[in-house]
């Protein structure tokens, strides 16, 4: 890797294209979710070699839950394989593991998995993965709203003290402001994925399926987000 390279302080990347993945090669849509969470997991083990400090993963959207139960099933059964058989390697890296969503309608064994995962590595110290199950960027808006009013009802809070830092402690987590966005598959298009965090990230839409969205190509990502100007509204070149 080339050492002059800036990396993105904090990745969100838009899991996309796993059942165009498995239709190209006459397998199963759950055949692609499967190819895409072994490369999900080599990508997280990659960031963190690479010095990302937050990954905010975009892997099940509130929308999701439209699709065919036979489909949804199998991703929940992944999610529960994500603490059965791939988490201790998070562990072994020091990888702190958080999740962005509505709890409800979960099954009650990703709820659990879930639980463990978050408990097991809260005290973890190198990369936040944030994993964003069940989510959706206009309703962390909705709920953060609640809980704000919640908190002023209860007196915790007055309106006049409300700033950009109050909207950051009551959004799911508080992370640092996006940096980059990657969306796999071509697709242009941010689909409720964190809009307010992304306000100032640059973007970037890969051609290719998430299956096939390898460490080079994650690479090119970062060789892409050193080709930017950022200038966060002002005029500095
Ligand atoms: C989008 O591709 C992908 C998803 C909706 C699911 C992403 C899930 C995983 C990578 C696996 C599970 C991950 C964990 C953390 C356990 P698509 O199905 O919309 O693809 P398409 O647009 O080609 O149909």
């Amino acid at each position: 890797m080339n050492k002059d390279l800036v990396i993105p302080k904090h990745i969100g990347i838009i899991v996309d294209g796993n059942g165009r993945w498995a239709q190209e090669r006459g397998l199963s849509r759950s055949d692609g979710h499967k190819a895409g969470f072994d490369r999900l997991k080599e990508i997280c083990l990659y960031a963190q070699e690479v010095g990302v400090s937050y990954l905010s993963l975009y892997v099940f959207s509130t929308e999701n839950f439209k699709r065919d139960k036979k489909e949804v099933d199998y991703l929940m059964k992944l999610f529960v394989l994500l603490y059965k058989s791939e988490f201790k390697d998070f562990m072994k890296k020091n990888i702190k593991v958080v999740f962005s969503g509505r709890r409800e309608p979960l099954p009650k064994d990703v709820l659990t998995s879930m639980d463990k995962i978050v408990e097991e590595s809260k005290n973890n110290t190198g990369m936040v993965v944030n994993f964003c199950l069940n989510y959706g960027a206009k309703t962390e808006i909705l709920d953060m709203t609640k809980r704000i009013c919640l908190d002023v009802l209860d007196g915790k809070l007055k309106i006049e003290d409300i700033t950009f830092d109050t909207l950051d402690e009551h959004l799911y987590q508080n992370l640092p402001p996006l940096d980059f966005v990657i969306r796999t598959s071509g697709e242009l298009r941010l689909s409720n994925f964190m809009l307010y965090q992304a306000s100032y990230a640059e973007f970037y839409f890969p051609k290719v399926y998430f299956p096939d969205f390898t460490k080079n190509e994650f690479m090119k990502a970062i060789v892409e987000f050193n080709k930017r100007n950022r200038r966060f509204g002002g005029n500095q070149s």
